[in-house]
């Protein structure tokens, strides 16, 4: 069941129907989800972080998903920029892993001078999908590597622990991280993140750049998911039972033609791979 509801929305012949999509932007079947509000960070965290200012902080959770939590809509402009800007000039530095390893000699080359669309899909940074930070995660044999390759980012650490204290978890140890990137058209097959070693930890996990459909199920595949949009700055958490549910990215929405037009405008490459790309960052804790 997990599957098909995958493959429907990854379809490319026809844009499939939205309708059953949760979307908190534009007020969709939010009678799905449960809305708490908890007090805001300091002021000095939220200004670092490059979250916004709000008095309070709503955090919906799935009624069908329990312990699936998501912060709509948590960063600023510039929040997100200084943040998509880490993950494509800094995240895939070594001693980071990634999949495109031969570049890492010099990593400068990753943009070289693209200052198109179409020069800078010729470019290296466009063939990046992952990087790994902290304890490094092996795709082949699903372990973790027992020495962390790298120190894990202090953002990441500081933001990770925010949002899982905002759930209630206070003692959340951030150990690895993995960041993916995505283009139009790419797409994250069913899977279940348990390869850590303790699994009672909530996973959090930050988006920036184009929207995407994410599909959230139970712990079984014939279990039918449940479908909502992350964009660009929401923020969400898998805890409890959630934690060790089938979930699955299986589409990127296109960049709206507001965004083309402005994206052709601009002689800035991050603006110009953002209005492109998708980001993904998520942050594990691996060991108890
Ligand atoms: C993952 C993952 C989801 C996303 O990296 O394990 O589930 O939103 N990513 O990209
Ligand atoms: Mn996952």
């Amino acid at each position: 069941i997990f599957k098909q509801t995958f493959k429907y929305y990854k379809q490319k012949a026809t844009q499939p129907s939205f309708d059953d999509v949760i979307d908190f932007k534009n007020a969709r079947n939010l009678d799905s989800v449960i809305v708490k509000q908890v007090p805001s960070p300091s002021n000095d965290l939220i200004g670092e972080l490059g979250l916004k200012y709000k008095e309070n902080w709503e955090i919906y959770e799935l009624k069908k998903v329990p312990g699936l939590f998501i912060i709509p809509n948590s960063f600023t402009d510039k929040g997100r920029r200084m943040w998509a800007n880490k993950c494509v000039t800094e995240y895939f530095k070594k001693p980071h892993e990634t999949n495109v390893d031969p570049f890492d000699d010099n990593p400068d080359k990753m943009w070289e001078s693209s200052y198109s669309l179409s020069l800078l899909k010729c470019c290296p940074i466009w063939k990046l999908r992952w990087a790994t930070l902290g304890y490094h995660h092996n795709w082949n044999s699903k372990q973790y590597s027992e020495q962390p390759c790298s120190e894990l980012p202090s953002e990441l650490r500081k933001t990770s622990k925010l949002f899982a204290s905002m759930i209630g978890t206070d003692d959340f140890k951030a150990e690895a991280s993995i960041v993916n990137y995505y283009h139009v058209g790419n797409a994250l097959s069913p899977h279940d993140d348990t390869s850590e070693l303790y699994l009672e930890a909530p996973l959090v996990s930050l988006s920036f750049g184009l929207s995407a459909v994410f599909l959230i199920g139970g712990t079984s595949k014939d279990q039918k998911p449940e479908a909502l949009f992350i964009r660009s700055g929401d923020v969400i958490i898998m805890s409890g039972a959630s934690r060790l549910a089938y979930h699955a990215v299986p589409r990127i929405l296109k960049p709206t033609s507001d965004a083309q037009l402005k994206s052709s405008s601009v002689a800035d490459n991050l603006d110009l791979f953002m209005s492109h790309s998708r980001l993904n960052i998520n942050i594990r804790q691996v060991h108890s």
